[in-house]
């Protein structure tokens, strides 16, 4: 065989070869300029090579009718979390562009470790929401995100969808956001550390606007405080007694009769991972054991 076949065949393999390998990587993921804004070239330079946005382009809340200043329009419970991760070096800001031309909604941001909540509340005021007027809001939101240590360079830019559903229920129960808090802790945090806050906030205003915080069911190793919503080590943590602590935190406020008005949204779920601490004697001891810790 000419050597200038075997050349040829050779490109005809590697041409095969790289279309086998296309075909398997799969069609990249559709570009969607509505969800995605290009940067300003030269700001991304010195952050991780990550895509920051939302992950849906459509979320879906609810908020009663009539409902008083600062109330928060809940998720369902089924649908992925309203907002974005980020990385602890960023900061989002979140604002509706469009689609609440009687300015009756505000986007606030609420970061809980590594996510940066979207809440979608009333504003204060003379807030009137009618169901039968209108029983449908549909609030593009656009997050800039930007540096800590320069707020004012925006790194990235990105908008989703927001369908706001009046509903002709009144029910102004204190509702946490967000309603899911996960953290780890070294197993040697000192005891009375703070952990991680929870927050509830009450639509009603005055005395029935006071929230107090309790766990649903005893503990001995952590507190809540009544008022703060700050949650505290009571007893030392053992990984290896137990490696997580599932707790529920009850809203209640002051006006509420009993527990008829713990709806769900007023509990939240706390999640407390133990990270186990490197200990030095087994290490010593067993020195092969030590290269399964951190
Ligand atoms: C919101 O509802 C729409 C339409 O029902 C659906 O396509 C979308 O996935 C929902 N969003 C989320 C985050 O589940
Ligand atoms: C470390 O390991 C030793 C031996 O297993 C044990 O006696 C000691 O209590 C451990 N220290 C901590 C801080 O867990």
């Amino acid at each position: 065989m000419p050597p200038s076949a075997d050349g040829a065949s050779g490109a005809r393999i590697a041409i095969i070869i790289l279309m086998v390998l296309a075909r398997a990587l799969g069609d990249p993921a559709p570009y969607n300029n509505k969800n995605f804004h290009e940067p300003p070239s030269g700001h991304v330079s010195n952050v991780k090579n990550v895509e920051y946005r939302f992950a849906h382009s459509i979320y879906n809340v609810s908020i009663p009718e009539n409902s008083v200043g600062k109330t928060i329009a809940v998720q369902p419970s089924y649908e992925d979390r309203l907002g974005i991760t980020i990385t602890p070096e960023l900061d989002v800001k979140y604002r509706i562009i469009s689609g609440d031309k009687e300015r009756l909604f505000k986007a606030d941001e609420r970061i809980v470790g590594d996510f940066a909540f979207l809440a979608i509340r009333t504003r204060t005021g003379n807030v009137i929401l009618n169901r039968e007027k209108i029983d449908e809001y549909r609030l593009d939101i656009r997050a800039s995100i930007s540096r800590r240590d320069s707020k004012s360079k925006i790194i990235v830019e990105t908008d989703t969808l927001v369908v706001v559903k009046v509903l002709d229920t009144n029910d102004l129960s204190p509702l946490f956001y967000p309603t899911e808090y996960s953290i780890s802790v070294p197993e040697d945090t000192p005891l009375h550390k703070s952990i991680i806050k929870v927050t509830a906030e009450d639509a009603d205003l005055g005395i029935n606007g006071e929230i107090y915080y309790s766990f649903l069911e005893g503990t001995d190793y952590f507190a809540v405080h009544p008022t703060s919503g700050l949650i505290t080590l009571t007893r030392p943590l053992k990984f290896t007694d137990r490696s997580v602590h599932e707790l529920v935190v009850v809203a209640a406020d002051r006006g509420s009769s009993n527990s008829n008005r713990l709806s769900q949204a007023s509990k939240a779920k706390v999640h407390i991972k133990v990270k186990q601490k490197f200990n030095l004697s087994i290490f010593i001891d067993i020195p092969w054991k030590g290269f399964y810790r951190e």
